[in-house]
């Protein structure tokens, strides 16, 4: 089913990341920003998949919502846990934007949707924010993308991060997957969201306009583990682990700015839940129901050579209580030294720059990035990709990916030399 055509004429070319950065002036807080009235006319017809935290506990739906207004039209939501989908969707539909929910109905798979879809509700683009191991592949029933070209070809996605999980072995199938969009000129925009705030921008925008060359970037990752309480993010052999689920967003993040990894130099260390130094007081699950070659390690650290033969480290730990996160990134280049500091709740960037000892520091107030991805992505859809950049492209997400699970692998292989 092609998806409804565009009023007025669409550009047909496929938006390659021109700058691969966004002026930081662009990215507008949401309540700076009126709901747009472009492209598509009076609706805007979405398919979500998973109807889970990231969809409804306040982001990718509501962020969708304040950028189309009344034009989002949430034409099916495919979950197969049909009840509870049933029960965020009635929220939804008590709440005062039932417009956008009055036609919406609820599929098992995208299979039922394409069976009973009338030509009305081809979407302008599919939400997809369930779990990753059922997509980001080429196997039947991990093929959640392929599928959605197949059905919806012209359509355009977003996905969350990471592309998908699944044994080593799967890492290139995720890289057959974003060839398919590639050479179907499919627009896809991948959950990296940390890449729009304007803090990164920020940073980038400087190192553009000075035409530095990065030489190192140092990323910690500490977690509040208390707050953690989805069973399966416990468990490796679902989430595969804290490194793939979680600190694939400052993995990804080193890439945006050392540039290729080369996987080959990567190596890691781990402190894992059976060591001394591992215990941990307020896990807010049974983590004895987990089974203990699956159980979790408290601390990953890796670091790496980039292509270019800058170097990279990342410190992910599993240690701190309450809910509040503390993440850092620091990026170094001749003369310049850039520290990234709390970016999910305060996003602060301290610069060190040429001719002062002191660092300047920058503050984002009410910045969301989860806004700025999703708005970017509608103007891409509607207006062309002269209009605004997708930052986190499919291809280059499974680039995120695959380090991701070289820094696990690493990880375990020196735990073996080691560890009994
Ligand atoms: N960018 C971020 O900061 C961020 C934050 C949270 C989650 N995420 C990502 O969002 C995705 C979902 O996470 P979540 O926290 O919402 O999970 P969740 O467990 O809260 O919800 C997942 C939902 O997907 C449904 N589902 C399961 N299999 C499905 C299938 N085959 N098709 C359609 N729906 C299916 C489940 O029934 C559930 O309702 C993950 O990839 C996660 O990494 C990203």
């Amino acid at each position: 089913m092609p998806p409804r055509s565009r009023p007025s004429s669409r550009p047909t070319s496929r938006p390659t990341s021109r700058r691969g950065s966004i002026d930081p002036d662009l990215l507008v807080p949401m309540d700076k920003t009126a709901p747009t009235t472009g492209g598509y006319g009076d609706h805007f017809n979405v398919v979500f998949v998973g109807a889970g935290n990231i969809m409804f506990g306040g982001n990718l739906l509501f962020k969708t919502k304040s950028k189309l207004g009344p034009r989002l039209k949430v034409v099916a939501l495919i979950d197969p846990a049909v009840d509870r989908a049933a029960v965020v969707l009635q929220k939804k539909r008590d709440s005062f934007v039932v417009s956008a929910y009055a036609k919406t109905r609820i599929f098992k798979t995208l299979k039922d949707f394409v069976d009973a879809a009338s030509p009305e509700d081809a979407p302008q683009a599919v939400i997809v924010g369930c779990p990753p191991n059922f997509r980001g592949t080429t196997k039947p029933g991990r093929d959640l993308e392929l599928q959605i070209l197949t059905h919806f070809p012209g359509v355009c996605i977003f996905v969350e991060k990471p592309v998908a999980t699944g044994d080593k072995a799967d890492v290139q199938d995720a890289f057959a997957v974003a060839k398919a969009i590639e050479t179907s000129d499919t627009i896809c925009s991948v959950g990296y969201m940390l890449r729009y705030l304007r803090a990164v921008q920020e940073m980038k925008r400087i190192i553009q306009d000075n035409q530095l060359t990065v030489m190192a970037t140092i990323a910690r990752y500490g977690c509040a583990y208390e707050s953690i309480f989805k069973p399966d993010w416990w468990d490796k052999s679902k989430s595969f682990g804290p490194i793939i689920e979680q600190g694939t967003h400052f993995c990804d993040l080193s890439r945006y700015f050392g540039g290729e990894v080369d996987i080959s130099t990567v190596v890691a260390h781990s402190l894992e839940w059976n060591e001394n130094a591992g215990h941990l007081s307020k896990i807010p699950i049974d983590e004895t129901k987990i089974l203990p070659q699956n159980r979790i390690p408290r601390v990953t650290s890796a670091t790496w050579k980039y292509e270019n033969g800058a170097v990279g480290s990342l410190v992910h730990v599993v240690a701190l209580q309450g809910k509040n996160y503390s993440c850092e990134l620091e990026v170094y280049a001749d003369g310049y030294m850039f520290k990234l500091v709390n970016p999910y709740v305060q996003p602060t960037l301290y610069v060190r720059a040429p001719g002062d000892d002191y660092e300047q520091v920058h503050r984002f107030e009410n910045d969301d990035p989860f806004f700025s991805e999703i708005s970017n992505l509608i103007d891409v859809i509607e207006d062309g990709p002269e209009s605004a950049e997708i930052l986190s492209t499919f291809e280059d997400a499974c680039k995120t990916y695959e380090f991701t699970w070289a820094i696990r692998e690493a990880s375990e292989k020196s735990r073996k030399k080691t560890t009994k």
